[in-house]
């Protein structure tokens, strides 16, 4: 790589006001110096004044949210055999892969190592990878073919999730149809806007969100080989949902036979009030609403037979068609500025780690991408059966939640 100059960052520094990244600059070997050159030419800095700008100014733009509904249980029940025929035979032509979003840093779990390689087990190992890997050889076996694994890990993690995989000999999957590839990581800054450092010698990045695993698996050069073997559809699902069912075929049949852009699985809110995302159309587009954009009126809005009209919470388990992801690659996705416990240098050049948030992350998420297709279909799952999520240490959402689940569905702990 070409030298990079210091007076040329120190132009773009100032022009930033954001000379601090320099501060102990002077006290650095020449290698170490040179690392953080090359780190701060790497900052978007549009993306930093734009996301700064963005979280001072009122976000009320208004659009108009509509109930989208679902296709519920009742109705895949009755055309189950043929959603399944549909999905296996895709299954079958290798026409449906799968991405495993596992680049996130799981702070709520408070776990130092990748969420995944987590021991859910109680009488025996069982890591999160390996429930996810299960499930998703429960698919292989019915369809009788490999499906095409993509995982993605960021800089921070990529390393462990590697070696992990393979001490465990990848739990049973053949490795030729596993691919691991990096997501991009971006800069946080404090609360005046000043990206911060981590280290003397490094500027504070994290992973920039769960939303740019396309662009993310574009770039690692992935789309050409999906498109070789002819790849089709691609679901894309969080590591923390230990029972979620993988590109299960009555799922995969259902969202073809939909004619639909993209398909999402979710289940019924236990409230109108539960804190989850719903997938509705706003201005005419599927797109998931955060419960905090809803009014009360809206959540407990019903229909005539007294069913709730805003019902179906997102699980994070979707499937795209590859085409229509093609399309809108160049797109660009909105930013979400996620406040966070960040690491950094004190006053005194001494590293601290926050117990509170002191800065913002930026993020893209995957559920603008849903805004992004023309139709979408929301495919209702039973929650007992298939949402497990592992987010926190305690409580809702925790190891104990989802260890009652998982023995609840008869796998062994
Ligand atoms: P979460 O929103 O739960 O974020 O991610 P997180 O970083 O894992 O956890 P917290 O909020 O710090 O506790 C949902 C899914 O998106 C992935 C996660 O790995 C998880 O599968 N993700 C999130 C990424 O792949 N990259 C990211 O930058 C963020």
């Amino acid at each position: 790589m070409a030298t990079i100059n210091y007076e040329d960052i120190y132009s773009v520094l100032s022009e930033q006001d954001q000379l601090h990244l320099l501060k102990y600059y002077g006290e650095l070997t020449p290698e170490r110096q040179q690392a953080l050159l090359e780190q701060i030419s790497t900052i978007d800095w549009d993306l930093i004044r734009t996301a700064t700008q963005t979280s001072s100014e009122s976000k009320e733009d208004k659009k108009k949210i509509e109930p989208l509904g679902a296709m519920e249980l009742s109705e895949i029940e009755k055309r189950h055999d043929e959603f399944e025929a549909l999905g296996l035979e895709a299954l079958r032509a290798q026409k449906v892969g799968a991405v495993l979003l596992a680049g996130g840093q799981g702070t709520r779990l408070g776990f130092d190592k990748p969420k995944g390689m987590f021991n859910i087990g109680v009488t025996k190992p069982l890591y999160i990878f390996q429930c996810l890997i299960n499930n998703l050889m429960d698919v292989v076996k019915q369809a009788g073919a490999w499906v095409p694994l993509y995982i993605m890990t960021s800089q921070k993690n990529h390393d462990e999730t590697t070696a992990f995989f393979r001490e465990h000999q990848y739990f049973g999957y053949d490795p030729a149809y596993i691919h691991f590839f990096k997501q991009d990581m971006a800069p946080s800054v404090d609360y005046n806007g000043k990206v911060m450092l981590e280290a003397k010698d490094r500027i504070s990045l994290s992973p920039n969100g769960n939303g740019g695993w396309f662009s993310s698996l574009c770039r690692a050069g992935y789309l050409k080989e999906m498109q070789e073997k002819g790849i089709e559809w691609l679901s894309v699902f969080s590591v923390d949902n230990v029972l979620q069912r993988i590109n299960d075929p009555v799922y995969v049949g259902a969202v073809i036979a939909s004619g639909c852009d993209c398909g999402g699985k979710v289940v019924r809110k236990v409230s109108p009030e539960e804190r989850v995302g719903v997938l509705c159309k706003e201005d005419g587009k599927p797109a998931i609403v955060e419960y905090y954009e809803m009014t009360d009126d809206m959540r407990n809005l019903r229909d005539e037979n007294g069913n709730l009209l805003y019902n179906f919470g997102v699980t994070l388990n979707y499937l795209f068609r590859l085409k229509r992801l093609e399309d809108i690659r160049s797109q660009k996705l909105p930013i979400h500025i996620v406040e966070k416990k960040i690491p950094y240098l004190d006053e005194n050049g001494k590293e601290v780690k926050p117990e509170a948030p002191n800065g913002y992350k930026f993020e893209d998420l995957v559920l603008d991408m849903i805004h992004m297709m023309d139709s979408c279909l929301p495919y209702e799952v039973i929650r007992e059966k298939e949402f497990a999520p592992v987010k926190n240490k305690e409580g809702a959402d925790s190891v104990d939640t989802a260890r009652e689940l998982l023995k609840k569905n008869g796998v062994q702990i």
